[in-house]
């Protein structure tokens, strides 16, 4: 593979001559940028003579008129050209820029012409890591879609002690590596995904809702679409950014979301149920916002409709899944609902522990599969327990496809 190796003006700069070493290693072609402040710490020549290709210095550095003739755009052809920007070490100055599309150097400006896969490896101070413009830079990055390939913690070149320091070199090749082989197993999928909580109007300024972030169901859809799947987003409110590639059709109530459902059920080709759907709502509500008296109040709810059990008689062949969450007999109730509801798979969230489930970046499932096995994951990070998940959904859609088309 071609990866265009961005290197950023940090003490770290040094590192990243070992950074193309190792991919080259493991069979990459790599095409080195260094900034203007990179080049205050490491020579464009030892990368030349690394990688065998001429180093490109700056958004106006060709030095010949060959150059200028094959490559008068440079940094689209560079875009085009590699399957991946890599920058290491990704400084502050850097993730800022990239944050908000500036673009006065070379870098900068191929990060927004790039289209493919970034990874971003920053190295820098612990306080200016952690500084919050920094981390939010990086929050932006990360929703964005590019991959953060954290600094470790150790002595800093400052002489202070903390989390900054670039990544071993080799983890950053290794993982480069894996992540350009990541499988693109969903490619062909339409995956109709719910997520989020609904709200139940009481009044006109009133509801009933829950907990849910909506976290767990957009870590997922984000994993889907980098998997290759097309994914449509029902998605209750939220305060998350929309994932990348992914179609998202915003409700607000359990009637509207059944009523998206239903809309693009015939699309789909897989169903994630992952909303936390309200069980009640009030079927008539007040035109007017309700006063506040001394009188006791009592609300008259109905049910919601149950939309995961109607996907479940639709289904046909499509592959569905549903989620629990529950503050006991956890398991017994995923088996209860896999059953009744015509699921394949029920991924079980116990709700009552501290730091996981509802409203947490982390979570711990238990994923019940139809054969009985149940499969446990985390506790760890979202995105990476969507990984698990999707790993689990690939391995059913081989075991069910295969018994319902024999050869
Ligand atoms: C000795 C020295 C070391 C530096 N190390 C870092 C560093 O490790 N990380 C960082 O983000 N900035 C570091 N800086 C600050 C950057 O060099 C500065 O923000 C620069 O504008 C970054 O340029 P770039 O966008 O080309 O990376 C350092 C500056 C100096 C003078």
């Amino acid at each position: 593979m071609r990866i265009a190796l961005g290197v950023g003006g940090g003490i770290a700069a040094y590192k990243s001559a070992e950074v193309a070493r190792a991919l080259q290693q493991l069979g990459h072609e790599v095409q080195v940028i260094l900034t203007r402040a990179a080049q205050e710490f490491i020579q464009p020549l030892t990368f030349a003579a690394l990688t065998n290709h001429k180093v490109i210095t700056g958004l106006f550095s060709q030095t010949s008129a060959q150059d200028t003739l094959s490559s008068a755009v440079e940094h689209i052809a560079v875009a085009k050209e590699n399957d991946a920007l890599v920058v290491a070490p990704a400084t502050a100055d850097l993730l800022a820029k990239f944050a908000h599309g500036l673009s006065d150097d070379f870098v900068s400006t191929l990060y927004l012409a790039f289209t493919g896969q970034v990874i971003l490896a920053p190295a820098m101070n612990n306080a200016m890591w952690q500084h919050p413009a920094t981390q939010a830079n990086i929050e932006i990055l990360r929703e964005r879609g590019c991959v953060i390939i954290e600094p470790d913690s150790g002595w800093l070149a400052c002489g202070t002690m903390g989390e900054g320091r670039l990544a071993d070199p080799v983890r950053i090749a290794e993982r480069v590596d894996s992540l350009k082989r990541q499988k693109r197993d969903f490619e062909g999928e339409v995956l109709l995904l719910t997520a989020g909580p609904t709200q139940e109007p009481l009044d006109p300024v009133r509801y009933i809702s829950n907990r849910s972030s909506g976290k767990m169901g957009y870590a997922l859809a984000s994993a889907a679409a980098k998997r290759g799947a097309r994914v449509l987003l029902i998605s209750g409110p939220v305060n998350l950014p929309p994932p990348h590639n992914t179609e998202v059709i915003s409700v607000r109530t359990a009637s509207e979301m059944r009523k998206a459902v239903m809309d693009h059920l015939a699309e789909a080709t897989m169903i994630i149920k992952n909303a936390a759907v309200a069980d009640y709502y009030v079927s008539s509500v007040p035109q007017q916002k309700l006063k506040k008296t001394a009188a006791r109040v009592s609300l008259e709810l109905d049910p919601t409709p149950d939309i995961l059990a109607e996907i479940g008689q639709l289904k046909g062949d499509r592959l569905l899944i549903g989620f629990v969450a529950e503050t006991q007999n956890l398991l017994e109730e995923a088996r209860r609902k896999m059953i009744t509801k015509n699921c394949d798979m029920v991924v079980a969230n116990l709700v009552s522990q501290e730091g996981v489930g509802f409203e947490a970046d982390q979570n711990e499932v238990d994923m019940v599969i139809r054969s009985g096995q149940v499969i446990h994951a985390g506790p760890a990070d979202k995105r990476e327990i969507a990984e698990q998940i999707l790993d689990q959904v690939a391995v059913l859609r081989l075991t069910i496809r295969s018994v319902e088309s024999p050869v």
